[in-house]
């Protein structure tokens, strides 16, 4: 199991049947589903953090259709060689990757979690072998130097708090757009395309990047396939209805994925 620490006071958290608790007195119970709820009222920005209900569903339905499986696959062989005992999928969403990382490492602790309390409900329901943990990347529950691995795909991360939960020697794997993703997706949806921001700004002391590299491949999507990435991204609330309804009853092919993964290493 992951180790966890009290989000109030820091202090170590130990399970019993229903229950976490620290020292001083903290508790969180284990929601029905399984999942735990570390993210405090007063560290709430809104009443419903994260991704909307609409978008998980599309994420979800596009996803599990396999669109993305050799990400996935490329998370597993760059993430599998170092054989972690201790992993968080941070920024899970509703734990696609998260649950697929348990498949293939099986003897390892693995812990998920997300802001979004609708999405850690989904990943319940992939299986229970993993600690799903509502939370936010700003604030991690899990103690100094006590991960082996962290994985963050397309989502928020700080460098301090990774920093601060990796041991030495352990792994960070970030996984974000090459500016080329999705690319006649998004000339059609838009009038003049946005830069993609780049996926390191800069660099922090303490990290060093190992590996960093690009996957391509070329989707061919049905209009279904097509509503539901639009659906999961910003695409959907920023392009124009219009636009969208056009791509999608054509459908597309030959629509180029490109990822970039970079593997750091915690000095
Ligand atoms: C684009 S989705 C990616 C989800 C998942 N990694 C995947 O690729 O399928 C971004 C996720 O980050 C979550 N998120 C946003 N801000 C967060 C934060 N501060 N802490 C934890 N999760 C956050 C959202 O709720 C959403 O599930």
């Amino acid at each position: 199991m992951l180790e966890l620490i009290c989000p109030l006071c820091h202090k170590s958290l130990q399970p019993d049947a229903h229950h976490w608790g620290c020292i001083n007195n903290h508790g969180y119970d284990r929601a029905r589903q399984g999942y735990l709820n570390l993210h405090l009222v007063q560290h709430k920005k809104s009443r419903q953090p994260g991704d909307t209900p609409t978008m998980l569903a599309c994420r979800q339905a596009f996803l599990n259709a396999g669109h993305y499986q050799p990400v996935s696959d490329r998370i597993g062989e760059l993430l599998g060689t170092a054989q972690p005992a201790a992993l968080l999928d941070m920024g899970c969403g509703e734990g696609y990757y998260t649950a697929q990382l348990k498949q293939a490492l099986v003897n390892c602790a693995i812990g998920g979690l997300d802001i979004s309390k609708d999405a850690i409900i989904k990943a319940c329901r992939r299986t229970r072998d993993i600690q799903w943990l509502v939370g936010s990347t700003a604030r991690l529950p899990v103690p100094n130097a006590s991960l082996d691995s962290a994985l963050c795909v397309f989502s928020p991360w700080t460098w301090e708090e990774c920093l601060r939960c990796l041991k030495p020697g352990g792994q960070l794997l970030l996984v974000g757009p090459h500016p080329d993703h999705l690319m006649s997706l998004r000339e059609q949806l838009y009038e003049s395309i946005h830069p993609t921001p780049e996926l390191i700004k800069a660099l922090p002391e303490g990290l060093n990047i190992v590996n960093d590299q690009t996957l391509r491949y070329a989707l061919d999507l049905t209009p279904a396939d097509l509503a539901n990435l639009i659906g999961m991204t910003p695409h959907g609330f920023r392009s124009s209805p219009e636009r969208q309804r056009a791509v999608i009853e054509t459908g597309l092919t030959g629509l180029e994925v490109a990822m970039r993964l970079v593997l750091l290493q915690r000095c």
